[in-house]
């Protein structure tokens, strides 16, 4: 028979990582270069059907800046999966999600599926940079045992790849 699968999640990182885009472009196929901001944080739904199984995503995009920091806890205690993002080009913003791992390994709830995901994967001009945080990337999450993906909300890269491996982890649960 049918299966109906929720996954509730949050979306986690600096600022101007590309949070909001990449849920903009899982849920509707779209991507703005001059995306705002976000205030607080924002909620977006997206019902899937896949096999034989019906999956209603509830995502939770909060804001990046440090002064809405405080509200984070309000919604990564609801979620089964967090999704920790850095800018690929930004070892400032991979710093930052560092500390959100860590958070997230002492406050978070014990069987969050953490996922550490680098995105704007198409900035190719900063190929330098992008190479260095991208295979640190990779290596913090091993040693984590986090789920690692590179992205590009901009070139849907990884996007849909990314959002059905968390719906696959919820399962095994
Ligand atoms: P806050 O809401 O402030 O926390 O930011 P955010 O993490 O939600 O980032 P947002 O999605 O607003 O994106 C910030 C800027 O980066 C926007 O100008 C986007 O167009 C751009 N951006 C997001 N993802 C990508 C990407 O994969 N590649 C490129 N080149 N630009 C991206």
């Amino acid at each position: 028979g049918n299966k109906n699968i929720q996954a509730k999640l949050v979306l986690l990182g600096d600022m101007g990582t590309g949070k909001t885009s990449l849920v903009l472009r899982f849920v509707k196929g779209q991507f703005y270069e001059y995306q705002e901001s976000t205030i607080g944080a924002a909620f977006f739904t997206q019902v899937l059907s896949l096999n034989e199984a019906t999956i209603k995503f509830d995502i939770w995009d909060t804001a990046g800046q440090e002064r809405y920091h405080s509200l984070a806890p309000m919604y990564y205690r609801g979620a089964a999966a967090a999704v920790v993002v850095y800018d690929i080009t930004s070892m400032d913003s991979f710093e930052r999600a560092k500390k959100w791992v860590r958070e997230l390994q002492r406050q978070g709830n014990p069987n969050l599926v953490t996922v550490l995901v680098a995105n704007k994967a198409d900035l190719e001009s900063k190929e330098r940079c992008r190479m260095r945080a991208e295979l640190i990337g990779e290596q913090y999450a091993k040693d984590n045992r986090l789920l690692f993906f590179e992205t590009s909300a901009k070139s849907a890269q990884n996007v849909n790849e990314l959002f059905y491996e968390i719906d696959h982890k919820n399962g095994e649960e």
